[in-house]
């Protein structure tokens, strides 16, 4: 067999503002379409030296593609972007990670020589779309995967702390508080500000504002004020609350992806280069223990361990999914080298645009640390996968 490669890297990576999804959100009047031109556009801006037209195709995440993420966003969003009818785009759907799974398309193509310039992204307008909007289920579907709990996601992380008790809910609240803590300080510290492409959006009452801060994060959390929250999935009994699980929001995000021969002869810096991706399934009523295999997976294909990485992204859909990964994959769950910045619990998790989110994080990261060389961007999926990728800083 012809086994071409070329080795793949990403030049740069930017999202929107998160906002919380619903009236009183940021992007309620803003389209996905115009969430995801804003990043497509910002990368070109960002870049001088790569011209829109060395765009070969833009690979687009989104989970919902209907209504206004359906038609086929990812070709839809360059012709918004006014560059023309003559760059293609296609939409992918790995819930969750569809974003992760765009970047992952987009390091195949280039990496077997089918492209050498590609934007991944993803786009998530919870607001519009709420999770599981107008899905027609297969009457065998709750059957197929175990039970009507697999279809709830705040059910599988209660399910994820039945079966593995020894994750309590004072741990969940104990490492939320954490990330709220760690993404306040990141904030803080400007380190949002490069990755952030401001827009400027009208909101529910007419007014006008620059969108250039996230909405979710809540810095004045505590672990007592996160003990108090009620638990909505399963009421009595349950143990996931708001506070300990990420958020309904809107956003989007991208990363401009290469083959390395492309950025010398561009003459663009990459920051990081790919080195491996895995993919596994597992019970859907426990989603969120599959980055564990996809991990393991990458690792392998990799050739590496989990103590070879400098810098892990999970991202954090339910702390107590992040507690099982991380506890499983042999990390603490207060592991510097976790989440430096802060996750989806704070941040949010507009689901397709996560994954470039996390990519935009890792970027951040290696940038500041120079000593760093692996890094590792891993999500739990709905339906019970997970997606793990591996990048070394350049
Ligand atoms: C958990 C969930 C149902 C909560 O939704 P919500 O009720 O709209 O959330 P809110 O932001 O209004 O928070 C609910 C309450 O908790 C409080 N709260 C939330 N986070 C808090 C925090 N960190 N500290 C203190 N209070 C907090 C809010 O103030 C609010 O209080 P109120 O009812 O007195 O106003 C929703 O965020 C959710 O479904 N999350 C999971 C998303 C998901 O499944 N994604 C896919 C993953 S695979």
């Amino acid at each position: 067999m012809n086994k071409i490669q070329h080795d793949v890297v990403v030049i740069d990576a930017v999202r929107t503002a998160f906002g919380r999804a619903g009236e009183k959100g940021i992007f309620w009047k803003t389209r996905a379409e115009d969430l995801s031109v804003a990043v497509l556009k910002a990368l070109i801006e960002r870049n001088p030296k790569v011209k829109h037209d060395d765009v070969e195709d833009v690979i687009w995440g989104a989970t919902n593609q209907i209504g206004e993420q359906g038609g086929t966003i990812g070709r839809m969003i360059s012709m918004l972007a006014d560059w023309g009818w003559d760059i293609p785009g296609c939409s992918i759907d790995r819930m969750c990670a569809s974003g992760l799974t765009a970047a992952g398309f987009a390091v195949a193509t280039i990496a077997t020589g089918m492209a050498d310039c590609l934007i991944a992204g993803g786009v998530e307008h919870m607001g519009h779309l709420p999770m599981g909007y107008m899905r027609n289920n297969h009457p065998r579907a709750e059957a197929a995967m175990g039970d009507a709990s697999a279809f709830n996601m705040g059910l599988t992380a209660e399910n994820i702390h039945d079966r593995f008790p020894e994750f309590t809910r004072e741990m969940a609240d104990r490492y939320a508080a954490a990330c709220q803590k760690k993404a306040d300080q990141a904030i803080r510290a400007g380190k949002m500000a490069n990755m952030i492409v401001p827009l400027e959006v009208e909101l529910a009452d007419g007014t006008h504002m620059l969108a250039d801060r996230d909405q979710h994060p809540r810095p004045t959390t505590t672990v007592e004020t996160l003990a108090a929250l009620k638990t909505p999935f399963r009421g009595t009994g349950g143990r996931v609350t708001a506070g300990n699980a990420s958020g309904l929001n809107d956003g989007a995000a991208a990363v401009l992806l290469m083959s390395a021969d492309k950025a010398a002869q561009l003459g663009v810096k990459p920051c990081m280069r790919w080195v491996s991706t895995g993919v596994a399934a597992v019970d859907p009523r426990i989603m969120g223990t599959a980055p564990v295999p996809a991990t393991l997976n990458a690792l392998k294909k990799a050739g590496l361990t989990i103590q070879d990485m400098d810098i892990i992204e999970v991202n954090e859909a339910f702390a107590v999914q992040a507690l099982y990964d991380l506890d499983r994959l042999g990390i603490a769950s207060d592991d510097p080298r976790v989440n430096i910045w802060g996750g989806a619990i704070a941040f949010g998790h507009p689901l397709a645009s996560s994954g470039p989110r996390l990519i935009a994080f890792l970027r951040g990261l290696f940038r500041e640390n120079p000593s760093a060389r692996y890094g590792l961007t891993t999500m739990c999926v709905g339906r019970g996968q997970g997606y793990s990728m591996i990048w070394e800083k350049l």
